[in-house]
């Protein structure tokens, strides 16, 4: 097997720190690009860590050299006083454009699934992701474009806050009728597609890719799944989305955290996190929630949280 350079940002965070797992465990090399350089670092000096340079492209251009591929799990889940989809869009278009002057042979890009449909909707989140996903496209660089829906996997946000809000709750609030759809693929799946990609043959062409698993739920389906598996009883109550909105931002300040947008609530209940295409993760939530219910949900996962501690493991 030859060996290369993969670039991975994040790679101390959620998905990028199970894709460099995967490189580093078939023997590649891989260096990170992070602003958070100090989270614990369960790979030691196999991983080489440079701090992410978004405003000097000459520095961003050096991290770069040599990679044979660059994959780019960066994004920002909302607009914040310290970070908005826009900087994150133009911080995205830097690094592409940087990955091509130093060379990089294949980028593989963490989108989301239906982003045109997403943003048809006029949800600046999906807007970002299309608009990336375009520009990569006309960048000249070979690619694939991955696009997961939600992600599950010990250090993930929305299941385990499911399952969270299923424990600690009096009620568990499901928007509107719950009859929308969601196919969660498990993060290691996830890895395993993107690593697939990135050591894909030189004349593989370029790809747009849905991340998803092998099971599809109904929103409150998920919710009764979770629920049972966790032996738990919370009523399960449908509630307008509005209310279930203002429900999320008074819960917010108690957890420290954006608890849920009204981005995100539109994009659910649109039934943007299923689509047609077939399976790309073998891993069914159902039983990984069954393996995993001592400890789904015990904590609260915050996204604020995770942005603010730059030294702690999202885990
Ligand atoms: N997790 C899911 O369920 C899910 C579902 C659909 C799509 N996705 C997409 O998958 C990709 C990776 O997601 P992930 O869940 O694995 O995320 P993550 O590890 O939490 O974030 C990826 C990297 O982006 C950087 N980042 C995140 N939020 C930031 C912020 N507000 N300001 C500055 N930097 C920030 C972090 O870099 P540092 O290392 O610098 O901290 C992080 O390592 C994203 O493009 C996301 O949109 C994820």
């Amino acid at each position: 097997m030859t060996t290369s350079l993969h670039v991975v940002t994040g790679a101390l965070g959620y998905s990028g720190k199970a894709i460099a797992k995967r490189l580093l465990a078939r023997g590649h090399r891989v260096r990170t690009l992070t602003n958070s350089p100090h989270r614990p670092n369960p790979f030691g000096d196999s991983l080489e860590i440079h701090q992410l340079a978004w405003s000097d492209p000459a520095r961003l251009t050096n991290s770069l050299r040599g990679a044979d591929t660059l994959v780019n799990t960066y994004w920002v889940r909302f607009n914040h006083k310290h970070f908005t989809f826009d900087e994150a869009v133009a911080n995205t278009k830097a690094l592409f454009r940087a990955a091509h002057a130093a060379g990089v042979r294949r980028i593989i890009h963490v989108s989301i699934l239906k982003p045109d449909e997403g943003a048809a909707l006029g949800l600046a989140y999906y807007q970002g992701k299309a608009e990336l996903e375009r520009d990569l496209r006309t960048l000249g660089v070979p690619h694939a474009i991955l696009r997961p829906g939600v992600l599950f996997g010990r250090g993930d946000v929305l299941v385990n806050n499911i399952a969270w809000a299923l424990r600690r709750l009096p009620v568990f609030g499901v928007f509107g009728r719950g009859d929308y759809e969601l196919e969660p693929m498990h993060v290691d799946d996830f890895a395993d597609l993107a690593v697939s990609q990135a050591c894909a043959d030189h004349t593989m062409p370029s790809a747009t890719i849905d991340a998803k698993g092998p099971e599809r739920f109904t929103f409150r389906g998920l919710a009764e799944t979770l629920r049972s598996t966790l032996a738990l009883r919370t009523p399960i109550m449908h509630v307008p989305a509005s209310m279930g909105y203002i429900a999320s931002k008074i819960l917010g300040p108690l957890v420290g955290d954006v608890v849920l947008t009204r981005e995100e609530i539109a994009g659910l209940m649109a039934g943007l996190l299923a689509s047609d295409a077939p399976p790309t993760g073998p891993t069914g939530l159902t039983e990984w929630a069954r393996q995993h219910a001592a400890t789904l949900g015990t904590r609260y996962a915050s996204e604020v949280g995770r942005r603010i501690e730059r030294t702690k493991s999202y885990e």
